[in-house]
């Protein structure tokens, strides 16, 4: 490459960071000299953009969003404080139900439309037109699908489903696992793009994702919907958004090994609905999760493994960066790995 070339391409690099670095109030600090970043403002920022005021002491980046100049400048505000949600009522008293009503069969019915994957007695339900039979197993309550992988054929059911929504019927009204009887207000299946190229994984609903029923509504949220929309140029639409489990912990706790047992077939059947080409998965408990790893996310993070066969970045979690701002630089970098992936499949395509 010629010296030119080299430039050329510094300068590329250093817009696509200083655009982003703008669109989603997220600082960078450039390796470049502060002249060459003069330059390079003056070159290439142009369009919808602010040229932006660089002084002797670096880059000073501002945003051109009204929003955020009403939050003041984000990086050099202090993060919001975390705030533990305040201690909820203990668990309501477990209920038992007998073997003999668990394993009774159900007719289907209308408003209880995952019931339609339970055979009635004699019945032989069927799946879009491929024969099905399975019986509810003994302690799910209510009618629902065993769908743990110990029962090949309702898990088998389930990771053949025509389409999310035929997922999100069996999931039905799940008691699955305890958390619905830990204060769930609203099962959060998840949201966005059924085609989508880009899927998003986080941990568990959190207060607000529990009241809306949507993932990522919260503060955390809000950080991952600029990071997506300013940051990677997307639409929330268009990509996918999920969490290991679909029912709030209390207290913001992490899910436990039998939260998750119950709940990843759900999401391993999302994510064969969505065949997606990327899924990030957010946070230490997402990474170590898909990844059946121990490792510290610190490690996990930016560096491509796979799960269900599909490219997987693990990186840090929003709600992590509205606590220390100061790693939103490989966040940052990882997001461009995974629009950089996603370019090369249009690519090749
Ligand atoms: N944190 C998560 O991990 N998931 C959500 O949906 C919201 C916050
Ligand atoms: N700890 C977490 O739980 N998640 C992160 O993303 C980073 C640190």
């Amino acid at each position: 490459m010629s010296a030119q070339e080299d430039l050329a391409e510094i300068i590329q690099q250093l817009r696509i960071e200083l655009e982003w670095a703008v669109r989603t109030g997220i600082d960078v600090h450039f390796p470049a000299p502060t002249l060459e970043v003069t330059e390079v403002l003056r070159l290439d920022v142009g369009g919808d953009t602010e040229v932006l005021p660089v002084d002797a002491g670096g880059p000073a980046i501002s945003s051109t969003d009204p929003s955020s100049e009403a939050e003041g400048k984000p990086d050099d505000t202090p993060p919001p404080a975390f705030k533990p949600d305040p201690p909820e009522s203990p668990e309501p008293e477990r209920v038992h139900f007998a073997p003999e009503r668990a394993r009774q069969r159900t007719e289907f019915q209308a408003d209880r439309p995952w019931e339609r994957y339970i055979p009635e007695e004699g019945g032989e339900p069927v799946v879009e037109g491929r024969e099905l039979v399975v019986e509810r197993a003994e302690g799910s309550g209510r009618g629902l699908l065993d769908t743990s992988p110990n029962d090949p054929r309702g898990y088998s059911a389930l990771q053949s489903a025509r389409g999310l929504e035929q997922v999100r019927e069996i999931l039905g009204d799940c008691e699955r696992c305890k958390l619905h009887r830990a204060g769930r207000t609203k099962i959060v299946f998840g949201v966005g793009n059924p085609h989508a190229e880009l899927m998003f994984v986080g941990e568990g609903p959190g207060r607000q994702e529990d009241r809306m029923g949507e993932p990522f509504v919260g503060d955390a949220g809000q950080l991952l919907t600029r990071i997506i929309e300013r940051g990677m140029g997307l639409e929330r639409a268009q990509v996918y958004i999920a969490n290991i489990v679909k029912c709030r912990p209390p207290n913001n706790r992490d899910p436990m090994p039998d939260e998750v047992e119950a709940c990843e077939p759900f999401l391993k059947a999302q994510i064969h609905q969505i065949q997606p080409k990327v899924i990030i998965a957010l946070g230490k408990y997402a990474a170590q999760t898909l990844l059946r790893s121990r490792m510290p996310i610190s490690r996990l993070r930016g560096k491509w493994a796979t799960y269900e066969g599909i490219d997987l970045m693990p990186t840090f979690h929003p709600a992590y960066l509205l606590r220390n701002p100061q790693e939103k630089r490989p966040v940052w970098e990882d997001v461009q790995s995974v629009m950089k992936c996603l370019k090369d499949f249009k690519r090749r395509r």
